[in-house]
């Protein structure tokens, strides 16, 4: 028998919070999720006292994982900043997610990307890279541009955040699972000089699958802030695909500097690309330009170049709505199995075509970043 949700709620009515009263009685629990006997939920508190709280969370996490019927057990701990704007924070079970945009207005002074939320410390800037849908190659793109940035000079860092779906310990081999310093957070690892940190070191790809916003947030928050990352340049982010609640309220609550947007030539793809770059101006993150991934193919064997998927769209979708075009990758057969088998085609043939490319559309993210990370 698999545990339930009434069960994991009993066990935590017998925690007790800083507040002295029941953890469940406290108003600080997202709603929890269970599944295959996995669990997941958040504790939301206040910054100010998120220090208090750290053992409760770690105690909460001991009960759960005390019941019988429970394989894992992951309980977040969000600390929210008072002066900055509230993620979204169902307090009962079954509450759902409210509408990003419920939370502020997105043309209110609170929704420029300085009042966002408060910058993590020692990221000079930190870049989401995004798509309107999965499968276009966001995740290899992320990962060799990150490593493009990496070999300009940068300290970069690497965040998967795709909760549906996270493909960075796929892509770049990392089996292992993230430790904890004596401040508690957990140390980022070190891979090919890119500080990695993905939600698929910590929970199976079928638990994330389910999450709902408000987890997702509160996963993702903790991610940013509560892993040692160190000195960094640029903090990559790989975003879940798509354009709904869960990205938007994760574009709104990311200090991020700017968003890349990958798209194919297609215009499905194109389309849904338009809907990332509207999602981006709604809550005032720049967009540092967009990238059109399997452009053209390119035959492994002559090299010749064919246009199967009529390329060219995004660079005229950029023109059209006035942001910069950074770049077309090909379609070719090293960039998939260099990905597939956890070596980057940047590490794999860093002399290569492909690392080159991946290496000016770096440059041109460094440019336009260069005031954040001169400033740092
Ligand atoms: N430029 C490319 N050439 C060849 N294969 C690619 C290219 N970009 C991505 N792929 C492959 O396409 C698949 C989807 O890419 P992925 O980065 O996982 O997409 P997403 O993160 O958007 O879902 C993977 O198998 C990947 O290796
Ligand atoms: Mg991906």
């Amino acid at each position: 028998m698999s545990v339930t949700q009434q069960q994991v709620l009993q066990a935590l009515a017998g925690v007790r919070s800083p507040r002295g009263v029941a953890l469940t009685n406290a108003d600080v629990l997202s709603p929890i999720t269970v599944s295959d006997g996995k669990v997941f939920l958040s504790i939301n508190v206040d910054a100010s006292e998120a220090r208090a709280w750290e053992s409760v969370r770690a105690q909460a996490e001991t009960v759960v994982r005390a019941l019988p019927g429970v394989a894992s057990a992951m309980i977040a701990l969000t600390a929210e900043r008072k002066a900055g704007p509230t993620p979204p924070r169902p307090t009962r079970p079954g509450q759902g997610v409210p509408p990003a945009a419920a939370h502020r207005p997105p043309h209110s002074p609170a929704g420029s990307p300085m009042a966002r939320q408060a910058e993590i410390p020692g990221i000079a800037a930190v870049i989401a890279v995004a798509s309107g849908k999965g499968g276009v190659g966001k995740s290899t793109t992320a990962l060799n541009l990150a490593l493009g940035l990496r070999d300009l000079g940068l300290r970069v860092g690497l965040l998967d955040a795709d909760i549906y779906g996270p493909s960075v310990p796929r892509l770049t081999g990392i089996r292992e699972k993230p430790e904890l310093n004596d401040e508690r957070k957990m140390i980022p690892i070190e891979r090919f000089g890119l500080a990695v940190m993905s939600i698929g070191f910590l929970v199976e790809e079928d638990t994330a699958m389910i999450w709902r916003g408000p987890m997702v947030m509160s996963a993702i928050t903790q991610m940013l802030r509560d892993v040692a990352w160190g000195t960094l340049d640029v903090l990559v982010v790989d975003m879940p695909p798509g354009t709904g609640d869960a990205q938007l309220t994760l574009a709104q609550n990311v200090p991020l500097k700017g968003a890349i947007i990958i798209s194919t030539p297609q215009d499905l793809s194109l389309i849904d690309a338009r809907r990332g770059l509207a999602m981006f101006k709604k809550v005032n993150v720049p967009v540092l330009g967009i990238v059109e991934n399997m452009s053209y193919f390119q035959c492994p064997h002559c090299g010749t170049r064919s246009d199967i998927f009529g390329h060219g769209g995004a660079r005229h979708e950029a023109e059209r709505l006035g942001v910069p075009f950074l770049g077309e990758i090909p379609l070719h057969m090293a960039i998939r199995t260099s990905s597939d088998a956890g070596t980057p085609v940047v590490v794999s043939e860093p002399d290569g075509p492909h690392a080159a490319i991946y290496r000016a559309i770096g440059a041109e993210v460094r440019d336009q970043l260069k005031g954040a990370i001169a400033a740092a």
